[in-house]
């Protein structure tokens, strides 16, 4: 079987800067795997080029075989490639139910025309999204805030939600920026749980953290980066014993949290 993705050398350069020099990694069928790496590695621009926001330089990025290198975002978002960001990308003034339905309404590309003109296709197409959105938000133990703003929401939820959006959409890869970064000891746990529970059941998993003890506890396998290079992939329970990672991550805090 093909892997859900294959990564192959790609390079990404901003000017001068290069950002990733021939990355090649490859993530298997229900794989949950770490993406690490110190600030400025690489890693959300790799997660850039994967999702079609942009594109390498040179490289190949193939979904389950199939070459998607260039298509823009929204035909892999298509090809069933979803994303959360860094940051807490919501619409701050819609509930918490109302933002995983207009990311719905995104993916399915329903015209907007036919909201504004109130057609019935709009209206039943609508109520299945609802109806499939109330299941995310059950799945994540969100539905109790589904009425409340999105921008009244602790960052732990916040988070959960931008989580929900993107599976929402039933993705067969899933990429977490930082799911877990400016979370509580006890978020990032709730988080994790799912992300490591949940969601991996229903996807392959990549994501991006920091913190070596959330990915020891809960991935498989692990990715680092470092100016842009790969320096390790192998399990994830292996980082901290490794020399280029410890030397990659010298003084930073984290190592030990
Ligand atoms: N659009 C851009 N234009 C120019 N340079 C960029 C752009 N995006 C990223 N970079 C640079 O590419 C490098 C990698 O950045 P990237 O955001 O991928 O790192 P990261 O590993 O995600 O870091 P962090 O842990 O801080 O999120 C950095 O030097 C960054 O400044
Ligand atoms: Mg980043």
């Amino acid at each position: 079987m093909n892997p859900v993705l294959e990564v192959r050398g790609v390079s990404k350069r901003f000017g001068g800067l290069a950002a990733l020099s021939e990355v090649s990694f490859e993530v298997a069928r229900g794989e949950l795997l770490a993406l690490v790496g110190p600030n400025g590695a690489g890693k959300s621009t790799l997660f850039n080029t994967i999702a079609g926001v942009a594109p390498p330089t040179a490289g190949r990025i193939l979904l389950e075989g199939t070459d998607v290198t260039g298509k823009s975002s929204h035909a892999l978002a298509r090809l069933g490639v979803a994303r959360t960001f860094q940051l807490v990308t919501l619409f701050r003034e819609l509930t918490v139910l109302e933002n995983v339905v207009q990311g719905l309404h995104r993916h399915t590309r329903l015209a907007v025309l036919d909201g504004l003109l109130g057609l019935p296709r709009y209206r039943e197409d609508t109520r299945r999204l609802a109806e499939r959105a109330e299941g995310v938000l059950a799945l994540l133990g969100i539905a109790a805030h589904r009425h409340e703003r999105a921008d009244a929401l602790p960052l732990g939820i916040a988070k959960l939600l931008t989580v929900a959006i993107a599976l929402a959409t039933e993705p067969r890869l899933l990429l977490l920026d930082e799911p877990a970064a400016g979370l509580s000891h006890d978020e990032a746990t709730r988080m994790m749980d799912l992300v490591a529970g949940e969601v991996r059941k229903r996807c392959t998993v990549v994501l991006v953290e920091h913190n070596m003890r959330i990915v020891g506890n809960y991935c498989d396998r692990a990715v680092v980066l470092q100016f842009g290079r790969k320096i390790y992939d192998g399990a994830a329970a292996g980082l901290v014993h490794d020399p280029a990672v410890v030397d990659a991550y010298l003084g930073v805090a984290e190592m030990d949290g």
